[in-house]
């Protein structure tokens, strides 16, 4: 353990300053500054319910500052241009000094940021997830699966890289695209059968007794918008689109009773295997009422005007309540919950 002052019960909130030289694509900042905004709204948050909280920006080489504090409220995420393992290897150090954090440990960031790895446990586990071929750089461009198919970087998160040539029906646009995030990007180039349907979310809060799985959610696009109906980056995070300006979040969203319980029980699972704690949030494709599971957000925005406060909100729990149950859940943790993925024979629904 560190050396905590059991007195303190104060908390750090720790975000990832963003290292303008190391950006790589400065069109793709909206994404990586979320993150300092959310710490004020947590903080604020925080304090609503009487705990007092720091802002601090990460520094792993003073990670001795944070002794003193009961824990940490773990914002860090990787960004374009930095490190890929930043955020896992911050887990990992606050996991060598005892503290506990919000979020899960590194195993699991880790597993998580890789959406290939994600989907061999998925499949293994026997549910759902669209087909796949990955193909790193220098690979043969070539999948044996039939077009339509959809082309995403395979360790990005925020639709960095998904565009609206992401789907592709040839194999020249497939050949284009895959290149694309290989020169951008400098990583494999993960391809699916692209699934005609809607984008459904399925979001957690909380840990064993205390999960509640909260309502899907869906992002739809208004009548009146033209182009592809899918979670692109233009329509995640640039204001001035169409894209953005036409898609909204409902929650709850219209689903039979069969298709939302399928994807509460495969979110709660999911969630479960791969070692998810405190808030996560499950990303599917609908088609028909068949739930593809695409990838898991382990440590998904919670933003106030997030998909996770929104569901957190269907479910009774305003702002202030829903971060209050995030730390409250990560500060009953014990030091070994951090390292485990259960198995199989002990998930529980
Ligand atoms: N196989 C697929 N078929 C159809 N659309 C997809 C597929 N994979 C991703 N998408 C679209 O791209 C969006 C982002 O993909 P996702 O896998 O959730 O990555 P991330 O959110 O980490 O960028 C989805 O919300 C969906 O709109
Ligand atoms: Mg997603």
């Amino acid at each position: 353990m560190a050396n905590l002052d059991s007195q303190n019960d104060r908390v750090a909130i720790i975000y990832t300053p963003i290292n303008q030289s190391l950006r790589v694509r400065e069109e793709e900042r909206f994404a990586d500054e979320e993150e300092q905004e959310v710490a004020v709204y947590v903080k604020e948050a925080l304090a609503l319910a009487g705990r007092s909280a720091d802002i601090l920006c990460l520094d792993l080489d003073h990670l001795e500052k944070l002794a003193g504090y009961a824990g940490v409220f773990n914002l860090v995420e990787n960004y374009s241009g930095c490190d890929p393992n930043l955020e896992s290897n911050f887990a990992r150090r606050l996991q060598e000094l005892g503290l506990p954090f919000t979020g899960p440990g590194a195993l699991t960031l880790k597993t998580c940021l890789n959406k290939a790895d994600t989907k061999a446990r998925i499949l293994q586990h026997g549910l759902l997830s669209p087909a796949y071929s990955v193909i790193k750089p220098g690979d043969a461009i070539q999948t044996g699966l039939p077009f339509p198919l959809f082309v995403k970087p395979v360790q990005e998160d925020g639709s960095l890289g998904v565009g609206i040539n992401s789907e592709v029906n040839s194999q020249a646009d497939l050949v284009a695209k895959v290149q694309e995030i290989h020169d951008l990007y400098h990583e494999p180039a993960l391809v699916e059968e692209f699934i005609d349907g809607r984008d459904i979310s399925v979001a957690i809060l909380g840990n064993d007794a205390d999960l509640q799985v909260l309502p899907p959610r869906e992002i739809i696009f208004e009548p009146g918008f033209v182009g592809p109906k899918v979670l692109t980056y233009e329509a995640s995070w640039v204001t001035t689109s169409a894209a953005y300006a036409y898609n909204k979040n409902i929650c709850p969203c219209p689903l039979n009773d069969h298709a939302r319980e399928l994807m509460m029980i495969m979110a709660r699972l999911i969630s479960q295997f791969m070692g998810c704690q405190d808030y996560t949030r499950v990303d599917f494709r609908l088609r028909g009422n068949t739930p593809y599971a695409l990838e898991v957000n382990p440590k998904p925005s919670i933003h106030p005007d997030s998909g996770f406060s929104l569901c957190a909100r269907a479910a009774g729990l305003d702002y202030s309540a829903m971060v209050n149950t995030i730390l409250d859940q990560a500060l009953r943790k014990q030091p070994l919950q951090y390292r485990t993925q259960p198995a199989r024979e002990s998930l529980r629904l």
